[in-house]
C-alpha cells in the first residue's frame, strides 16, 4: 500500500486529474486548513492560547521556471510579514526545489539568505525540508552555505537514511538547528532502512546523540514525529541525564494528533505545529496517506459519503 500510494504521488496523469475531484478536496482538510494563507492563518489561534508554536509550508515542489521561485519568495516574505503583524510564534518551512534548487544554486541561495533575514528580523527561524534523497547532498551543502551567515537558520534531517549519522556529525560542530523526522519518501533499500524498527532505532540514536548538545544551547532539536512512544523514550533518556523538559520540541503537523499536541505542551514540553497550505498539495497528501493506510479508509469514506 505505502510503495502503490509513493507511486501515485510522482504519477504525472494522477497528479494533474485526481486534486480536481470534489471528494479529494474534501478529504485533504484533515490535513491543511485550506489552500490559501488566510485559511492557514486562521487556524493559528487556537495553537497560540495553548503555547503551541507555529511553522508554515506552502506546499509546492520542484519548479519549472526560475521566474517562479522568485513568486515564491515573494509569498514567503508577505507571510513573514503577517505573522509579525499578528504576533505569532511563527516560523516557515521551504523546500530548496521550491527556491529553485533544480534550476540554478546560487539563486536559491540567495532568496533563502533573504527569507533566513527576514525572518530573523521578526524573531524566527527559517526551516529547510528534506526532499528525496537525490537533493540530501545539495541541500545539506546550502544549509552550510547558508548556516555560515544565518544562525536562525534549521534543517531536516531524515533518520531512514544511511547517511544520516555523518550527515550530523558533519553538522554538529556549525551548532546547527535540526528537525529529526522518519522520512516520507519511497527510497531505494541501499540508501534507507525500509523496515519500520530499523528506523525507530536510527531516530532514536540520532536524537540521542544531539540530546547533550541541545541541552547545553548548542544544537535546536525538534523531534518531527507523531510516534508519542518513540518521543516517550526520548524524553526518558533526557530526564535520567538531566536535562530539562525545553532541551528539545516536538513538532507535529496539523490535524495529526491535536490532542496530545496539547497536552505535551500543557506538560511542559515545547511544541510546534506545522500547517501546511496551497494549491500543490496532491504529492504531500499521498506520502500523507502512505504514512497510515487508516488514512485511505477516511479519503474513501469521503468519496462515498
Ligand atoms: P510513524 O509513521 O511511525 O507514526 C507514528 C504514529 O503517528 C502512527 O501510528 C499514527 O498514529 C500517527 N501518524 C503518523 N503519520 C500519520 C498520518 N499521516 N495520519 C495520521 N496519523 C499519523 N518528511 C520528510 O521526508 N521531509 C521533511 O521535510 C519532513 N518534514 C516534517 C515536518 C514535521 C513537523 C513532521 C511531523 C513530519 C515531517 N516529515 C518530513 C514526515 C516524516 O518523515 C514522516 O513521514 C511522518 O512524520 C510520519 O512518521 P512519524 O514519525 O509520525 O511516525
Amino acid at each position: 500500500m505505502r510503495h502503490l500510494l509513493l507511486w501515485m504521488a510522482r504519477n504525472r496523469w494522477l497528479k494533474e486529474h485526481l486534486p480536481r475531484l470534489p471528494f479529494a478536496r474534501r478529504a485533504v482538510r484533515r490535513f491543511m486548513p485550506g489552500e490559501t494563507v488566510d485559511e492557514a492563518l486562521a487556524v493559528a489561534e487556537p495553537f497560540r492560547a495553548h503555547g503551541i508554536g507555529m511553522l508554515f509550508t506552502r506546499l509546492g515542489e520542484n519548479l519549472a521556471d526560475l521566474g517562479e521561485a522568485q513568486e515564491v519568495a515573494d509569498h514567503y516574505h508577505g507571510l513573514l510579514d503577517r505573522i509579525a503583524a499578528l504576533e505569532l510564534d511563527g516560523e516557515i518551512s521551504v523546500k530548496l526545489t521550491q527556491l529553485g534548487l533544480d534550476l540554478d544554486t546560487d539563486a536559491t541561495f540567495r532568496h533563502a539568505a533573504s527569507l533566513c533575514e527576514h525572518a530573523a528580523r521578526i524573531g524566527g527561524a527559517f526551516w529547510i525540508d528534506m526532499e528525496g534523497s537525490a537533493y540530501t547532498e545539495p541541500t545539506v551543502a546550502m544549509y552550510e552555505r547558508l548556516k555560515a551567515e544565518h544562525a536562525n537558520v534549521g534543517l531536516c534531517l531524515q533518520a531512514y537514511l544511511r547517511r544520516t549519522p555523518v550527515d550530523l556529525q558533519r553538522l554538529m560542530p556549525l551548532n546547527p538547528a535540526i528537525r529529526l523526522v522518519k522520512g516520507a519518501y519511497d527510497e531505494h533499500a541501499a540508501v534507507a532502512f525500509r523496515k519500520r524498527n530499523e528506523v525507530d532505532a536510527a531516530y532514536q540514536s540520532l536524537a540521542v546523540l544531539m540530546l547533550p548538545q541541545a541541552a547545553a544551547g548548542e544544537l535546536r532539536l525538534g523531534l518531527g514525529t507523531h510516534d508519542l512512544e518513540l518521543v516517550d523514550r526520548i524524553a526518558d533518556y533526557a530526564a535520567r541525564a538531566g536535562y530539562p523538559k525545553t532541551c528539545f520540541e516536538v513538532q507535529m503537523l496539523y490535524g495529526i494528533r491535536a490532542r496530545d499536541q496539547v497536552r505535551l505542551a500543557e506538560s511542559g514540553y515545547r511544541v510546534r505545529a506545522l500547517i501546511s497550505y496551497g494549491e500543490a498539495w496532491y504529492a504531500w497528501y499521498l506520502r500523507r496517506l502512505a504514512e497510515r493506510p487508516a488514512n485511505v479508509a477516511f479519503a474513501l469514506r469521503q468519496l462515498f459519503g
